[in-house]
């Protein structure tokens, strides 16, 4: 479901994380009762968004690298990824907040539908088992498996930035399998 990962892909004398941050915002999704908003964004710069990097760390290129954030006191509920299979989240800031995997508690149990998407991938905290969590540290990098039903438990109001590698394409386990 995820794991966590030698982390030495990353420059550690890159700080100026903020100047990544572009105003392209590719999604926003609302936590439970609006109080906290998982935001993604473009890049500013692909150049210097390279420059964060010691050395490649998958064979398998991510389809996307998004410069993200959860702000807010709330969380972001049960669900399933729209689109992205794998996610590689490299942590600027992670502070407490848990990520936490589930289990359907029956198998035929099935998502609520977001409007205007096909896939059903909300779930109700009646229809799951808590299976399994982590508290990454800021500087951490995981590789979390997003098909999975997964949510994020914010315990404060510091926002949470992170680096995600999104691959589409290829499965949790086939990036496992290549990264370097
Ligand atoms: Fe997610």
């Amino acid at each position: 479901m995820y794991k966590k990962l030698e982390q030495n892909f990353i420059n550690p004398n890159f700080t100026d994380w903020a100047s990544l941050k572009s105003d392209i915002n590719t999604a926003t999704f609302l936590g439970k009762d609006k109080k906290s908003a998982l935001e993604y964004f473009m890049p500013s710069d692909a150049d210097k968004l390279l420059k964060i990097y010691t050395r490649r760390f998958c064979k398998i290129p991510p389809t996307v690298t998004l410069y993200s954030t959860i702000t807010g006191s709330g969380s972001i509920g049960p669900h399933i990824d729209h689109g992205p299979l794998a996610g590689l989240n490299f942590y600027v800031s992670a502070g407490v907040d848990e990520t936490v995997f589930y289990k359907k508690k029956n198998k035929d149990a099935a998502g609520l539908q977001y409007p205007g998407r096909e896939q059903s991938n909300i779930f109700s905290p009646d229809d799951i088992d808590e299976v399994d969590k982590f508290v990454a540290n800021s500087n951490e990098a995981y590789l979390l498996d997003v098909s999975k039903i997964h949510s994020v438990r914010k315990l404060t109001n510091e926002p949470r930035i992170f680096i995600a590698h999104l691959w589409y394409e290829h499965s949790y386990e086939e990036v496992l399998e290549n990264l370097i």
